[in-house]
């Protein structure tokens, strides 16, 4: 059944498009008051990938799912950032510490999440990598699992302070290798289906796959709520799985491919502004 459906979704590709969609022309608002950059110039390093036109993947749901963005008190992701409140002022670890003991208040870390994923001391990091080297170090901490309920509410609460500001990750200097890392990897075609993810979303991008309208696969508005999962969705947990569609071998949440590919996704993004945290089918 599965894999019968599968194979439709190579036909689908593979064959003209029945119906096309395409982007919304709406406009992303929230709260009536915070108005966000959803459709931007493509940045220069896009140029020879025939998108010119950047676009949030807000743009490509349900009127009904858009609206759910739109006000705070109809996200439901903000239950998990209220809860992600109580985990920064909780006290945990050897050192007897919690966040809030050394950190006044997460406000300090507007615009961290727009630069994220970024070179610290020679490595990629991102901001999971962030917050468990702090648990590790600062408090002696366990570190939490990548997709954990409070690992993914911090990130979300952590972007939430950039929410507006347009996605600005480097991709020059020690970056560039992995960069160009991610970039191989997502022209790199995965599974029995023997897809890339430029197939689905730089190529077909507005069309429809199954019942799903395919947007260009833009990851500023992670960590995401999805209806479908009813919780916050990690970066690495939604590559994942896009690559188990492919029929394919994937990589684990953490892992140093995935890092790289997300250092590639997020550039695709400059210029969009960070709507962490989303609202997704
Ligand atoms: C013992 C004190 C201490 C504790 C506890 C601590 N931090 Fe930090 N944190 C620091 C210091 C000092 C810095 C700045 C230097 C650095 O980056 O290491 C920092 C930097 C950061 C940054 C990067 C800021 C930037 O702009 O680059 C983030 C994000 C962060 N902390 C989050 C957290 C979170 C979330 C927790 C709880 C899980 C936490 N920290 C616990 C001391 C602490
Ligand atoms: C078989 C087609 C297909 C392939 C291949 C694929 N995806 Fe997706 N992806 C989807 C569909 C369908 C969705 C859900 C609708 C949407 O947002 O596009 C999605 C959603 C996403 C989203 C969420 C976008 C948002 O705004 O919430 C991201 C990020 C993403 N994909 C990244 C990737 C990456 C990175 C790869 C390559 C490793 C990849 N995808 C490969 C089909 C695909």
């Amino acid at each position: 059944m599965k894999f019968k459906a599968l194979t439709a979704v190579a036909a689908l590709l593979a064959a003209p498009l029945a119906y096309a969609g395409g982007p919304d022309d709406d406009t992303l608002v929230v709260n009536e008051e915070v108005e966000m950059a959803t459709k931007v110039a493509a940045p220069a390093h896009m140029s020879d990938t025939g998108i010119d036109t950047i676009m949030s993947g807000w743009h490509f749901r349900t009127d009904e799912t858009q609206s759910l963005q739109m006000d705070d008190f109809e996200n439901p992701s903000m239950i998990f950032v209220d809860q992600a409140v109580d985990y920064f002022e909780t006290v945990d670890g050897t050192e007897g510490k919690s966040c809030a003991s050394c950190h006044e208040s997460v406000e300090e870390f507007a615009g961290l999440s727009a630069t994220m994923p970024k070179m610290i001391d020679g490595k990629l990091t991102t901001m999971e990598d962030l917050l468990n080297s702090h648990r590790a170090e600062a408090m002696g901490a366990e570190p939490w699992k990548w997709s954990s309920a409070e690992m993914q509410a911090l990130v979300a609460l952590i972007g939430l302070q950039s929410r507006g500001m347009p996605m600005n990750v480097a991709i020059d200097g020690d970056a560039a290798p992995y960069w160009e890392q991610g970039k191989e990897m997502y022209y790199t075609r995965y599974g029995q289906l023997e897809l890339s993810c430029a197939n689905c979303h730089e190529e077909n991008y507005g069309n429809f796959i199954r019942a799903d309208h395919l947007s260009q696969g833009q990851i500023n508005g992670f960590p995401t709520y999805r209806l479908k999962q009813a919780k916050l969705i990690s970066r690495h947990n939604r590559f994942r799985g896009c690559i188990r569609d492919t029929r394919g071998e994937t990589f684990a949440e953490g892992s140093d491919e995935f890092r790289a590919l997300e250092l590639y996704v997020a550039s695709r993004g400059n210029g969009l502004s960070v709507e962490t945290p989303a609202v997704r089918q």
